[in-house]
């Protein structure tokens, strides 16, 4: 479509779903259907940096998934690292900016090391935002920022009645992004298990069942074209 690009989402976040029923599938460990999930997470990154996405949130690790067999969370862990240790190089080459959206504080030395030095080693870049939720919960985030808030209302730095919207998004993982404009969650689920709660408020919603790791630039081109067509009303009307 050729207005696609003018009507390019400024912020896309994704629910990376499918790759246990990926692995199934093709008779593999769970492990194998993680690890081609972070093909085709690199061919997302790339693309969305090629083509001038302002920021891209992936769903990694949820503060649910904690609750998987040993072995998996310890495949993903592994893998996490992997990924760091092996992609740093050419993002930060890409201009990218990573953030790390959850509680690092949970996560075992070597990856909370690995996350920190990828955050702090790309900071100043100035080009696509990339957040990667690892350990993160859309309810926890919104606990954590309410906590904050009740802190600073005790130490009398702020009055509980003048908190702004803003005062309360300055305390989330996502400050100063702007909000979710598109939220692709592959694999057919229709649900949003625990991500991004508050800054989905009024993001158009698409659900490939495609498996992640067969997602594909042309699925990842079709749901930005789709997104393109969608009519966005915020309340409003526009006819
Ligand atoms: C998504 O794939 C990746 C993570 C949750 C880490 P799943 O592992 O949830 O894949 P399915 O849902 O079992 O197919
Ligand atoms: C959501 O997928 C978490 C990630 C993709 C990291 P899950 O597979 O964990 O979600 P449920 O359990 O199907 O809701
Ligand atoms: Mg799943």
């Amino acid at each position: 479509m050729s207005d696609t690009r003018e009507r390019l989402p400024r912020h896309v976040a994704i629910i990376m779903d499918g790759n246990g029923r990926w692995a199934k599938a093709h008779a593999l460990q769970v492990a194998q259907g993680h690890r081609r999930g972070t093909e085709t997470l690199r061919a997302i990154i790339r693309e969305s940096s090629d083509i001038g996405i302002e920021a891209l949130t992936l769903f990694a690790f949820s503060t649910e998934n904690w609750k998987r067999s040993a072995a998996e969370v310890g495949a993903l862990m592994n893998l996490l690292l992997e990924y760091f240790t092996s992609e740093i190089d050419e993002l930060d080459e890409k201009n990218v900016c990573i953030r790390i959206l959850g509680d690092k504080n949970g996560l075992p030395g070597p990856q909370r090391q690995a996350v920190i030095q990828a955050e702090k080693r790309t900071e100043a870049n100035t080009g696509l935002k990339l957040n990667i939720a690892i350990n993160y919960g859309g309810r926890d985030e919104i606990l954590m920022a309410a906590k904050k808030l009740a802190e600073k209302v005790e130490r009398g730095e702020m009055r509980a009645e003048e908190i702004t919207a803003g005062d309360f998004e300055a305390e989330l993982y996502t400050q100063g992004l702007p909000d979710v404009d598109l939220l692709i969650r592959t694999s057919g689920e229709l649900r949003q298990s625990n991500f991004l709660l508050y800054q989905c408020a009024y993001a158009e919603m698409l659900f490939p069942t495609v498996l992640w790791p067969d997602f594909s630039l042309d699925d990842y081109h079709a749901a930005l074209d789709a997104y393109a067509r969608r009519d966005r009303r915020f309340g409003g009307r526009t006819s």
